[in-house]
């Protein structure tokens, strides 16, 4: 790789989620390692503004979000507003940062969270190369970008939520899998108008670059590549070490594990976002009890009907004893790499599948909303490396998958597979793989 000596000033404005900003933070670590000249500046929201425990050589550039102090999303709704928030409020204060940045030392990349349009607007407007870094599996973008043509062909709006139907256009997703967040149509069909939007607009970026391969999702990479005209790079997956916690991490979770029979546990986590009412706390608790096999579980403070500590069903913890742990939230690469952890029972979510993918681990797949739908259906359907479950969370199926996985011979031949696809991905990131010819034809393009 070129190196040359010139610092070249790179910033990065990530969207301030936990599953967003863990890989724009990799993106710029991992371009740092590539080439150590980058000077890296990280533009950030006060509302979860990153706290990096590890010592990177990044400058961290607050901008006003004109949100709350210590304001937090209260559910689904707030979420889905915060993209609009942050567009609103942060345009200005984006725009002054970054031509005070760029006077001081030219900014050869600017690279936003797509899902951020008015950050590539900013962007694009300064005469930046405005990268669109997309945090999702390439397929949920894919769809994304072909909502107008499902509407065309008749899928949508969605008329049957569970329905197996296959979309011919859109292989291997079935009618039910389409990234919904609702199953109100006309919910729905205004979210889908704003997606469509967004994603269109991704095509006046400077590239596109997301967190995946051709090794995992070669057929909606070259769609993508087909219906935009601007550079894409699959630089996939991002795997570096970064310390990044909007939560405290439980710290008994590794010495636990420690004291655990080797692939003898399903660690449970359903991601930074999900919620869950007490009736399916009670399902997922009796279904890992009645399992009789050992689980590390994170139950997210504020995850349980919006209460800070989870109440567990009585007489739970008193049953399952010293097999099961309960934490609310742990080091979790470190978890999936722990040679005790046999499973993953998983919501999905684009992190957490491809650090899944990279230790190896089968999953039990239950996706709540949006994209984790679309990627559960990647690893059950296509890597075959997954169990789906249904939507419903009922205690005996939660049983049935997690002995499936842990105990039975099924459970053997997806760790196989699993450790055959973990190979693939390491060999794309070394030199001559396909993730490492993107990165290096993305530092090119910075350089040039
Ligand atoms: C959501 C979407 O579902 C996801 O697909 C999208 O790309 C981002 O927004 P989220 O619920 O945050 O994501 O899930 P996920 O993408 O899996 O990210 C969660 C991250 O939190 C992972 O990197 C995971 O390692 C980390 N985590 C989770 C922990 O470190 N400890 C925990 O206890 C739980």
């Amino acid at each position: 790789m070129d190196l040359d000596h010139r610092p070249t000033q790179l910033v990065f404005f990530p969207y301030p989620l936990q599953g967003h900003l863990t890989p724009m933070l990799q993106l710029a670590q991992s371009l740092l390692s590539l080439n150590p000249s980058f000077k890296i500046t990280i533009a950030h929201t006060h509302f979860n503004s990153p706290k990096i425990e590890s010592p990177l050589k990044f400058t961290l550039i607050p901008i006003d979000d004109g949100l709350p102090v210590n304001w937090q999303p209260k559910g689904g709704a707030d979420l889905l507003k915060l993209v609009d928030t942050i567009s609103s409020n942060c345009r200005a204060p984006l725009f002054s940062l970054l031509s005070r940045l760029n006077e001081e030392d030219p900014v050869a990349g600017f690279f936003y969270d797509g899902i951020m349009g008015f950050a590539g607007e900013v962007g694009t407007e300064l005469g930046l190369k405005a990268m669109a870094f997309r945090t999702s599996s390439a397929t949920s973008f894919a769809v994304f970008a072909n909502i107008e043509k499902l509407h065309e062909m008749g899928y949508l709006p969605i008329r049957d939520f569970e329905s197996e139907e296959r979309i011919s256009e859109l292989p291997p997703l079935r009618i039910k899998d389409l990234p919904a967040f609702s199953s109100d149509n006309s919910v729905l069909e205004s979210f889908w108008a704003g997606i469509s939007q967004l994603t269109k607009q991704t095509k006046k970026a400077s590239a596109l670059i997301l967190n995946s391969l051709s090794a995992l999702e070669n057929e909606a990479l070259k769609m993508i590549q087909h219906d935009f005209h601007i550079p894409i790079y699959a630089i996939g997956p991002l795997n570096c070490q970064i310390s990044l916690n909007l939560l405290p991490e439980d710290s008994k979770c590794l010495s636990w594990l420690d004291a655990q029979p080797p692939k003898s546990v399903i660690y449970t986590s359903f991601g930074s976002l999900a919620g869950m009412d007490s009736s399916q706390v009670a399902e997922i608790a009796w279904g890992l009890a009645n399992s009789g096999c050992r689980f590390l579980w994170v139950v997210r403070p504020g995850s349980v009907n919006g209460y800070d500590a989870a109440e567990l069903p009585s007489g739970f913890m008193d049953q399952v004893g010293s097999r099961g742990l309960v934490v609310g939230w742990a080091p979790q690469k470190d978890v999936l790499a722990h040679q005790a952890v046999g499973a993953f029972w998983t919501h999905c979510g684009w992190n957490s599948t491809l650090e899944s993918l990279c230790a190896a681990v089968p999953m039990a797949c239950w996706a709540r909303f949006g994209d984790q739908k679309v990627n559960s259906r990647l690893a059950c359907g296509v890597w075959r490396v997954g169990l789906e479950m249904g939507r419903e969370v009922e205690r005996g199926e939660v049983e049935r998958v997690v002995r499936r996985l842990l105990m039975e011979r099924e459970g053997e031949e997806m760790r196989e597979r699993g450790r055959e696809l973990m190979q693939v991905l390491e060999s794309s990131l070394e030199k001559g793989g396909s993730s490492y010819e993107a990165f290096e034809a993305l530092v090119n393009k910075l350089k040039s």
